[in-house]
């Protein structure tokens, strides 16, 4: 079965650590025949900063944000993909906050019934993929872990590829061996 893999690139570097991973994680998923679509996250335009808590999402019954900006888009597509790849530098123990602005969107894409405490979402069965960077060899965990635990709330299933060391936008290409680890990574989720 061709896998769909929906990428949202959170870096606002163009040819940074986090493109450069990007790119090497395709190389491998299409070597496997998956269907890849990135999104800079830092090129979309928003209506509002982030979610803004209005709840419409929750009295609809479309797996969607009411909010008709370049989010929307990208979050309705987050329902039809097999895998949805997060690639992130690290910024302070986190997500840069150009990927978190679209990640707490997310929150259309779970209905809450509190009545009869149940949650549904259509995420449920895919993957969700992290790829982070960082100049040190620290926080990565640290970031790691929002993603792990909400991929299990959630119940998707859960990988990442951390690159500690990856130093400054470009140097990740420095780290020896890298590149094919990477691309293994993306015939991986892609298979
Ligand atoms: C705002 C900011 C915060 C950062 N915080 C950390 C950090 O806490 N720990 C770390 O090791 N690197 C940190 N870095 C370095 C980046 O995570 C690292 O260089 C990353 O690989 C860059 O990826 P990019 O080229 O895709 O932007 C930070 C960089 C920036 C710009």
């Amino acid at each position: 079965m061709t896998k769909k893999i929906l990428i949202l690139n959170g870096s606002p570097k163009k040819n940074g650590n986090t493109a450069i991973l990007v790119d090497w994680f395709i190389q491998g998923a299409k070597a496997k025949g998956a269907k890849t679509e990135v999104v800079r996250t830092d090129f979309l335009k928003y209506k509002v900063n982030g979610c803004i808590s209005c709840r419409r999402c929750q009295v609809s019954d479309i797996y969607e944000c009411v909010i008709k900006d370049d989010a929307q888009p990208v979050l309705a597509k987050m329902n039809d993909v097999d895998v949805i790849v997060m690639a992130t530098p690290l910024y302070f123990y986190g997500a840069s906050a150009q990927l978190k602005l679209v990640m707490d969107r997310m929150f259309s894409l779970f209905k809450w019934d509190n009545d009869n405490d149940t949650m549904t979402t259509n995420l449920k069965n895919k993957t969700l993929v992290l790829i982070g960077s960082a100049y040190e060899d620290i926080g990565l965990k640290d970031l790691e872990n929002p993603f792990k635990i909400t991929a299990k709330y959630a119940g998707m299933k859960f990988a990442s590829l951390l690159v500690p060391n990856a130093g400054e936008s470009g140097e990740v290409k420095d780290i020896p061996g890298i590149k094919a680890k990477t691309i293994a990574f993306g015939k991986k989720m892609a298979g």
